[in-house]
């Protein structure tokens, strides 16, 4: 298959009405939106749902989010819209927010995994807005990159996972958020976490009160790193979150402990690998990167600065993997709620291998 390339600058752009096209005949197109680019097609058709996950290699038991423009399009989706979450949607759409509901006839099983409830999210993306408001169909989009690998936060990334395997790709340049959405399922009294993101907890409990995290979401909490890896009693509410995820080819560390043990270690395990011929990388902050002699030093911005943590997370981890980096240490950069998502992605990045340097150090 020839996948079309196209840059869009604005929603006037007529390569989305090309897209749009696309979508409405069964096909798929990447498209950005404010978390990571997304891989679309009409959700309410089963067989472009089913490309979608041929297209991505993924579990069919893991299902998708539909993509809405406006508040209209969500009635025909779903049985009812608890006031919960409708004082969401009031605060937090269009944006990085995916609710779940109890779905209704029109959604396909294919869509949903088989599930009695479907996710729904309005992109704030003028360019994601004006795609699936041209398409006239919820747009079914999972993050557009190969199942198990990081998530697309740039066209490039798209055009390597998914070149030859899609219809097209609008090039929308770089994201703004780069990690996704934060999914709450609102079919319960109180509100569930499911997947942590750039939405804090903090700021959904202040617009609907007591909300808690699904038990089997892997969530960093300093001395308990490891708390859920062998828990395998615990099954996630979003079925996605089982997957080992995000994980660059070498083999990703986090590394804990007070910030002297954390260099020491790193400084050391990294010219040990060196010594046994493996390439190492070490993903650092602006203020700690200057410290390690490591050749292959990735920042991911100020350590205050979620924003920019977030935003380079997955793109540092594919530049991992361009440079061939078989070892990579990662820094935490864990300061509670606000970097929830963040860590969430960290450590299933590094498949929860998390090293206390403290106690390495003894
Ligand atoms: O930011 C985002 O949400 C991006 C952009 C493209 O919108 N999309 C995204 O989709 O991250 P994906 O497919 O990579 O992740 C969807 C997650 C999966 O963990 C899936 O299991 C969960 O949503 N999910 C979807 N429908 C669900 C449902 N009915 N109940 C529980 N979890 C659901
Ligand atoms: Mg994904």
């Amino acid at each position: 298959m020839n996948t079309k390339l196209a840059k869009v600058r604005s929603p006037e752009d007529e390569a989305i009405e090309e897209a749009a096209g696309i979508i409405r005949q069964g096909g798929l197109a990447a498209f950005p939106t404010e978390t990571v680019y997304g891989l679309g097609a009409n959700g309410l058709d089963p067989e472009a749902a089913r490309k979608i996950y041929a297209a991505k290699g993924r579990p069919s038991d893991n299902p998708l989010i539909l993509h809405i423009s406006c508040m209209e399009e969500l009635y025909p989706l779903v049985r009812e819209v608890p006031e919960k979450a409708r004082l969401l949607a009031e605060r937090f759409w269009p944006g990085p927010l995916t609710m779940i509901f109890k779905k209704s006839e029109i959604v396909p099983d294919t869509v949903t995994g088989g599930l009695d409830t479907v996710a729904v999210r309005m992109p704030s993306h003028p360019v994601a807005a004006k795609l699936i408001e041209l398409s006239g169909v919820p747009i079914a989009a999972p993050s557009a990159n190969l199942s198990g690998r990081p998530s697309t936060t740039s066209a490039s990334h798209v055009i390597e996972d998914m070149n030859g395997r899609i219809d097209m790709i609008l090039d929308g340049g770089d994201v703004e958020i780069g990690i996704e959405s934060t999914i709450v399922d609102t079919t319960e009294e109180i509100p569930i976490i499911l997947r942590p993101g750039h939405i804090s907890i903090e700021r959904i409990k202040e617009t609907v009160g007591e909300t808690v995290i699904d038990p089997a979401v892997v969530i960093f909490e300093s001395g308990k790193e490891n708390a859920h890896k062998d828990d395998k009693d615990l099954k996630p509410r979003a079925p996605g979150m089982k997957y080992r995820h995000y994980a660059p080819k070498g083999e990703l560390v986090l590394v804990t402990g007070t910030p002297e043990h954390v260099k020491a270690y790193i400084e050391n395990a990294c010219s040990k690998a060196g010594k046994e011929g493996r390439k190492a990388a070490v993903i650092a902050s602006e203020e700690t990167k200057g410290q390690y002699s490591c050749d292959n030093i990735f920042s991911l911005g100020s350590m205050y600065d979620e924003a920019s943590l977030e935003h380079e997370l997955f793109r540092v981890l594919r530049k991992t993997d361009d440079i061939g980096a078989e070892l990579i240490f990662a820094e935490c950069f864990d300061r509670g709620a606000s970097t929830q998502g963040l860590m969430n992605r960290l450590l299933k990045a590094a498949g929860q291998k998390v090293i206390n340097a403290d106690a390495a150090s003894e």
